[in-house]
């Protein structure tokens, strides 16, 4: 059997969106995904996914459930067995065994231990809210912080007033057993005195909000007694497995598909109540891989809040490494001096501290590079130190893809060469590797198979060259010499041909024409086109339409300017062809050829996506190009503010790039 513990563990882990994505194609649209139904035969897609309930429904025939249900029902499982399948899928080590009497022991002391906190819990609360002295100490103190009532009763705050033995005794009396009580650390070994006393108390939840441990914060500004206290670890509270905030935060963390990490209880509190509550702690110690474990079986979105000071840079360096071993897209914001989440969002209210993490929230690159302009001022051999730091984070990330792109960013940023940057990244890989052997021989029978940093990737010697159309900046002199890159010209044509080949024909959700869809779609750029023939010939679909007009593939195919036509004769019969760099580049999964006709609706989808990213990567180059005429003037104003529009680039891109259900590369 497997373990009713096990079984929380599995269902906490499951996100409906990548069970479902195994088996249909699923597509963002706002805060859901659709796809076509497995479950009856549509061909316009009324399968719903919504990642913030865990659930999937389908409009068409009616099913729906838990990942669970879409296991059995498209699978064929049993209830067991698709347990099974969602543990295999999120590495969760399953004791399929009976239980051992040790086993069953250890369920029941965990038990146990559970009742004793959820008893002290109420204990504290019950001090808190119903003494005299609970409300005129420590509730005027949490209100006074800026708390409100509805708050502190989410998060489990207490009091713990100060007296030698009141838990210890009111414990006693309700009959439970002294020896859990002191298990859970919440009186001394000798049972005389309470562990927590004249303290506010916080209780820290696992997963499932089963209270594991407690932490107590002095009221007093004395800096010689510590600030916090904690239970000890226990059966039920393994530190580095526990992240702060992260039961109360589970289900915004899978709406928003982001998770903020800050430091303090007080952030994930005040955050929280001012609406942002996707956010977790990590309540003062170092981040640990367990915990970002946690994080990635919600999201793969992760923004690190810390304090602005020296030693907050450091924290946010340190957890950032070890956010790219996990393959998290990193982002980092610094808050300004002297604040943290919770004074920042307690001064100036969440909006703004929105406001504010958007404007200043880093990708990692970003971040070290403005670090790097601040420390080094000109020194080369201090910059090739942060060089050299740079590309060992980049060496981090597993997903070879995002590598690439990375250094490449970093080339451009940096003005270092690519190629030395993909050698030296290579060689730190390599090394990584080796240790890893050696460390697995050192352990015979232990650790062949187990997963590394890097798992599931097969490490090329050489990475992947840059796409032929996508190096170097259209603006640099090197770029102008060479023939006009034919990169734009894929997504170009295919924009052309969605208007020859489907132009008037009708997307049934939206009720207008593909060609109106695609020309309102891409207005910005019909100035802009590299191909001066597909420019004109968007150009006068456009005008046709803005005229009422409709037009269908004759009018092409007998176009009065042979060069239309001939491209349409072109486009209607030869197959289409796609850049060769395409899947390479982006991980876009290209269409079914066999049958467009009838799948005309989602082609031009994709195609407008392409046609979009494609455009957007080239302005990310431009600003490539600007930012490094900044930094040879020595601008580092303007510098700044390209890294800026860099960052939006990027995000847009990102963002287009999630639409069409791609990876998400760069942050
Ligand atoms: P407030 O002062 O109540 O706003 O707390 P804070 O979160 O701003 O405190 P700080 O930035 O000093 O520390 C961040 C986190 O580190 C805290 O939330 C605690 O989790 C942890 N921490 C701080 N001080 C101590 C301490 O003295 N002992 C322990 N064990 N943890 C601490
Ligand atoms: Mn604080």
């Amino acid at each position: 059997m497997i373990p009713p513990k096990q079984v929380q563990e599995i269902l906490d882990a499951v996100r409906i969106e990548d069970v479902v994505g195994e088996f249909v194609n699923l597509r963002r649209r706002g805060v859901n995904l659709i796809g076509l139904c497995p479950f009856h035969g549509e061909r316009t897609p009324s399968f719903n996914v919504n990642p913030a309930r865990n659930i999937f429904k389908c409009f068409g025939c009616g099913k729906g459930g838990d990942a669970v249900t879409f296991l059995r029902e498209h699978e064929n499982l049993t209830y067991p067995e698709a347990l099974r399948w969602l543990a295999k899928r999120y590495n969760i080590e399953i004791q399929e065994v009976e239980r051992t009497p040790e086993q069953v022991a250890e369920q029941q002391l965990a038990d146990s231990l559970y009742i004793v906190n959820d008893f002290a819990l109420r204990h504290f609360q019950e001090q808190l809210f119903d003494t005299d002295e609970g409300q005129s100490v420590a509730l005027a103190y949490f209100k006074q912080r800026g708390l409100r009532e509805e708050t502190i009763r989410a998060f489990g705050l207490g009091y713990a007033p100060d007296q030698r033995d009141l838990l210890v005794r009111r414990a006693k009396a309700a009959g439970h057993n002294l020896d859990l009580l002191k298990k859970t650390g919440l009186c001394s070994q000798d049972g005389a005195r309470d562990f927590f006393r004249g303290r506010v108390m916080f209780a820290i939840h696992n997963l499932s909000g089963k209270v594991a441990a407690f932490a107590g914060r002095t009221m007093s500004s004395d800096k010689t007694i510590p600030k916090y206290i904690n239970s000890p670890e226990t059966e039920i509270y393994v530190k580095n497995k526990i992240l702060y905030g992260a039961y109360q935060a589970k289900k915004a963390i899978r709406q928003y598909d982001e998770c903020l990490l800050t430091e303090g209880y007080m952030d994930v509190i005040s955050l929280h109540q001012a609406g942002i509550e996707n956010v977790v702690a990590s309540s003062g110690t170092s981040l640990t891989e367990g915990q970002l474990q946690l994080i990635k079986r919600n999201t793969n979105n992760l923004k690190i809040l810390y304090d602005g000071d020296p030693a907050g840079v450091k924290a946010a360096l340190r957890g950032l490494d070890l956010a790219l071993e996990q393959d998290l897209n990193v982002k980092i914001c610094l808050l300004p001096d002297g604040h943290d989440p919770d004074s920042y969002v307690q001064q100036f209210g969440g909006e703004a501290f929105q406001t504010f993490v958007a404007g200043n929230a880093k990708d990692f690159i970003l971040f070290k590079t403005q670090l790097l302009i601040g420390e080094t001022k000109g020194d080369p051999v201090k910059k090739a130190g942060w060089v050299k730091d740079i590309v060992a984070s980049i060496a981090k990330i597993p997903d070879p893809i995002k590598r690439s792109v990375y250094l490449k960013e970093c080339s451009a940023l940096l003005e270092v060469d690519e190629k030395t940057l993909h050698n030296e990244t290579n060689k730190l890989i390599t090394t990584t590797i080796k240790k890893r052997e050696e460390k697995a021989a050192r352990q015979p029978g232990a650790a062949s198979d187990s997963p590394g940093p890097f798992p599931d990737y097969d490490w090329p010697t050489e990475l992947p060259p840059a796409p032929a159309d996508a190096d170097g900046a259209p603006e640099a002199p090197a770029a102008r010499e060479k023939p006009m890159s034919r990169g734009d010209e894929f997504q170009e044509r295919d924009i052309i041909r969605l208007l020859v080949q489907f132009g008037n024909q009708l997307l049934e959700k939206e009720g207008i024409t593909v060609a109106e869809y695609v020309l309102a779609d891409i207005e910005e750029s019909l100035g802009n086109f590299d191909n001066p023939l597909y420019g004109n010939i968007a150009s006068e679909c456009h005008a046709l339409l803005v005229e009422g007009k409709t037009f269908d593939q004759n009018h092409f195919l007998h176009h009065e300017q042979k060069d239309f036509s001939d491209l349409a004769i072109d486009l209607l019969t030869s197959p289409f062809e796609m850049s060769p760099n395409w899947e390479d580049m982006w991980h876009y999964p290209l269409q079914n050829q066999q049958a467009p006709e009838l799948n005309f609706d989602l082609d031009m989808r994709q195609a407008l996506d392409r046609f979009k990213l494609r455009k957007i990567q080239k302005m990310c180059d431009v600003n490539l190009a600007r930012i490094k005429t900044a930094s040879d003037d020595g601008d580092v104003d303007a510098m700044l503010r390209y890294m800026k529009i860099q960052q939006k680039l990027n995000e847009t891109r990102n963002e287009v790039a999630k639409r069409a259900g791609t990876v998400v590369l760069v942050k």
